[in-house]
């Protein structure tokens, strides 16, 4: 241990200066995944509360929830989703309610479509097949982007088939298209992805992404390393949040976390609140500012204990090094 000790303060001495800029961050690409729990919606007004980082949320809605209906789109932009398939497929009420809030004077520019559709419902996904969700596309999606919103792809799983079903999902919305007479291609403006894997799988899934859809700027709408040490979780944190900072094709990402460790479903590590809802390190380091100290586990504030030094982190120094 001592000796891993030892390695990994030599690589850090090496590597962190000319990396990873010490102290607060601040990035014009990270958003927050809006997710409030009703027994705790006290939680709620830490992710707006300044100095923060954080420039833009969603909530898996079409509309602002109540508590952040005031905020507006230059202080925090909302960006709506249509998540699924509506009530019927014929269903327009989502280009409808994006139009009303338009009205209403909410300056809409970013829309995200379909989440994880290719997964179950009892996963949290939205389970659609590529000819429903081409048919939801043209009706709901389409008409938003003729009128000059940038609309997002489908955010598929992490997993092997979720660049499968994207790739299949293009292909049935251009068939879907061409079917209605009209002479162009289903049209997207940037990538949509999700990640709960290590460093490595996270780089190698934007890698795939970046080759099927070249050019195409990237959103990462959900990432962490689930179901991993305190340590492992804070590294795999910032060498992610530098790289989605330093990519020019990474235009925004948000990590999934805004919520207590006792109901995380990544890990209680992954979590940005401890229990008695205070910010944890990574959920000070994520609004930019400097790490509390705080244990995700814990039920009240307190000095943590110095997480220890394990492969993974050793694996980590070495990547930075890597992509630095
Ligand atoms: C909300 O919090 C309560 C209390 O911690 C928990 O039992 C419940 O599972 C949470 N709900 C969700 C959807 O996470
Ligand atoms: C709406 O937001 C876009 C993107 O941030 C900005 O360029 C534009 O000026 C805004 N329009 C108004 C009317 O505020
Ligand atoms: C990808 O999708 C196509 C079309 O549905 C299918 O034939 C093929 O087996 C899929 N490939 C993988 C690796 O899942
Ligand atoms: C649609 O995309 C296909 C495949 O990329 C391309 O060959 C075709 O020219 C495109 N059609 C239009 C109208 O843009
Ligand atoms: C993560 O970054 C913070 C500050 O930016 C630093 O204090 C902490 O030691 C880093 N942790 C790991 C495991 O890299």
């Amino acid at each position: 241990m001592l000796h891993q000790i030892t390695l990994a303060a030599t690589l850090a001495a090496a590597i962190l200066p000319s990396c990873v800029s010490a102290g607060p961050l601040s990035s014009p690409k990270r958003g927050l995944v809006f997710t409030p729990n009703s027994t705790t919606r006290g939680d709620d007004q830490i992710w707006f509360q300044k100095p923060s980082s954080l420039t833009w949320y969603y909530n898996y809605k079409a509309a602002p929830d109540d508590v952040y209906a005031k905020i507006s789109q230059s202080e925090l932009e909302f960006v709506p989703m249509l998540w699924g398939t509506p009530k019927t497929v014929q269903d327009t009420s989502f280009v409808t309610e994006i139009k009303k809030q338009i009205k209403d004077g909410r300056n809409i520019t970013n829309i995200l479509s379909f989440n994880e559709p290719d997964a179950p419902y009892s996963w949290g996904g939205s389970n659609m097949d590529v000819q429903t969700a081409a048919e939801v596309w043209v009706r709901n999606i389409e008409p938003l982007r003729e009128m000059g919103l940038r609309v997002g792809l489908p955010a598929c799983t992490g997993a092997s088939t979720g660049i499968n079903w994207t790739r299949n999902f293009v292909k049935a919305c251009n068939d879907r298209i061409s079917q209605g007479g009209l002479a162009k291609n289903c049209s997207f403006d940037f990538i949509t992805l999700h990640w709960y894997g290590g460093f490595e799988g996270l780089a190698s899934h934007m890698g795939q992404y970046s080759a099927e859809f070249p050019g195409t700027p990237m959103w990462i709408t959900e990432y962490n390393f689930a179901d991993q040490s305190l340590v492992d979780t804070q590294a795999f944190y910032n060498i992610s949040a530098e790289y989605f900072d330093r990519l020019p094709e990474v235009e925004r990402y948000s990590l999934f976390g805004a919520f207590r460790s006792d109901v995380s479903n990544v890990g209680p590590n992954a979590a940005m609140l401890n229990n008695a809802g205070e910010l944890t390190d990574i959920g000070a380091w994520y609004l930019g500012r400097q790490g509390t100290g705080v244990l995700p586990t814990s039920k009240k504030s307190g000095a943590s204990v110095p997480p220890q030094v394990s492969a993974a982190l050793l694996v980590a120094f070495g990547l930075l090094a890597l992509v630095c």
